[in-house]
């Protein structure tokens, strides 16, 4: 039989270090939205690892077969079907719930949708709510390492309108939206994954 499931090496290495940090943020946490799932590896994984956590997918249409596809074989409970979402559009279709996550996103889609991600958030999402975001940042206008300044170039021809986020722009998008970062936690590979909390309205 076929294997219908997309595969990136990427999702492979950084998986576990992820992993590692998720625990610790998202004790007692019961519900996490993925935004961005992409392969769905990281969801099939999550979901696995993390048993006590209900892990929504979700992407946008076209990448939801690919997820279901990593999902087909997963017995567990805790990884419901993949949702459409595009966190452009004015309605997620989906309530927030006290966890969200994305790995890899802000630097594929353009910056007004990165925009539209936290207005949505700062709108809909629970005080308390934590936000986790993995990927590459630049801080004080610069690369952290060379090959993250390649991975730009690549991002601009690949993905017009795409590139690598400043940390502080996201930042204060995030504080615009009512969060307040916990951590920035360095990972392999030059990436970060940064940690906000939502304060109580
Ligand atoms: C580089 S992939 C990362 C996928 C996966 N999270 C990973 O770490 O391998 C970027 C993901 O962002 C999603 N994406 C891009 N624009 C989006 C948008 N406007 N709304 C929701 N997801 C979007 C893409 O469909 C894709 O799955």
């Amino acid at each position: 039989m076929t294997d219908m499931r997309p595969f990136s090496q990427a999702c492979e290495n950084n998986k576990r270090p992820i992993l590692a940090v998720l625990r610790h943020h998202l004790e007692g946490v019961d519900m996490l939205l993925e935004l961005g799932s992409g392969t769905g590896q990281h969801a099939r994984f999550f979901a696995e690892q993390l048993p006590g956590l209900r892990w929504q997918p979700s992407d946008l249409a076209d990448n939801l077969p690919g997820i279901e596809a990593w999902r087909e074989d997963y017995a567990g409970d805790n990884l419901p079907a993949p949702h459409p979402l595009d966190v452009t559009w004015q309605d997620w279709g989906i309530g927030i719930p006290a966890a969200v996550f994305t790995a890899n996103s802000l630097h594929i889609m353009p910056w007004s949708s990165v925009e539209a991600l936290f207005a949505y958030l700062g709108e809909h999402a629970p005080a308390g709510n934590r936000l986790l975001v993995y990927g590459p940042f630049n801080y004080g206008g610069q690369y952290t390492s060379e090959s993250n300044a390649r991975f730009d170039e690549w991002l601009a021809v690949q993905h017009p309108g795409g590139g690598i986020r400043d940390f502080e722009a996201v930042d204060a998008r995030a504080e615009a939206a009512g969060y307040q970062l916990l951590d920035d936690t360095a990972m392999p590979a030059n990436n970060r994954l940064l940690a906000w909390r939502k304060s109580a309205a």
